[in-house]
């Protein structure tokens, strides 16, 4: 089965949202490494694969800038129309992330990536993935990264997935990026398994 934009609108049109594999009622684990970045709240935050995440209208609601990207269009129609934006502070952007972004779009300052890397299984999309967020961050900002940790599951939404350390995520971002924080998370499904995922902050500290 191929992880395109087919295969993500049909999850997203047929499933609930809480009964998404992936859903989460709070971000805990993803705002613990979003509160080391300071003043993250004036930011403009990328979100890659956002899907329908609630994490959007929390950011939303601090006063963050938002680029809500997926590669599912029916997400983002979804979250579109929950999201009402009165200030004009979101843009949208149905992409696939193993493709080159295009010159025009602005930079950022953080760069979010909860389960959505590591839907990526080919040498070639993961080296775009990487270009794509280099060619997006600004030398100052972060990189938040959640993907299956090597201990994780091998299959999600369908989908043969490949793993993650921190270590890896350090060695594709490149000099340039230096380790904030990182920790282990257990996130329970919404079928009650468990799921082990790697949370690394990084810093863009030069190009
Ligand atoms: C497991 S879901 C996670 C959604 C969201 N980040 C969250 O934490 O709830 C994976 C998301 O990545 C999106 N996705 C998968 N491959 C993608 C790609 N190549 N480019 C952009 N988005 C992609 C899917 O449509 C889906 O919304």
């Amino acid at each position: 089965m191929a992880s395109d934009q087919l295969h993500w609108n049909s999850i997203f049109s047929n499933t609930e949202t809480t009964e998404l594999g992936w859903f989460e009622a709070e971000f805990s684990a993803t705002e613990k490494l979003l509160n080391k970045i300071p003043d993250w709240e004036e930011a403009t935050i990328f979100l890659a694969g956002i899907g329908v995440s609630g994490l959007a209208d929390k950011l939303y609601a601090c006063g963050a800038s938002l680029v809500l990207n997926d590669i599912s269009s029916s997400a983002l129609e979804q979250l579109k129309a929950r999201l009402q934006d009165a200030d004009g502070r979101t843009e949208w952007l149905c992409h696939d992330l193993s493709t080159p972004l295009a010159d025009e779009n602005g930079k950022v300052d953080v760069w979010i990536d909860r389960a959505v890397l590591h839907f990526l299984t080919e040498e070639a999309d993961i080296a775009t993935y990487f270009e794509n967020l280099r060619s997006m961050l600004n030398v100052g900002g972060y990189a938040l990264f959640a993907e299956f940790s090597e201990t994780g599951a091998k299959q999600c939404a369908g989908l043969s997935v490949k793993r993650y350390s921190t270590e890896e995520v350090a060695n594709r971002l490149g000099a340039g990026f230096e380790l904030v924080e990182e920790f282990d998370h257990e996130y329970i499904n919404p079928s009650g398994s468990p799921r082990p995922y790697i949370y690394a902050l990084f810093k863009r500290v030069e190009t």
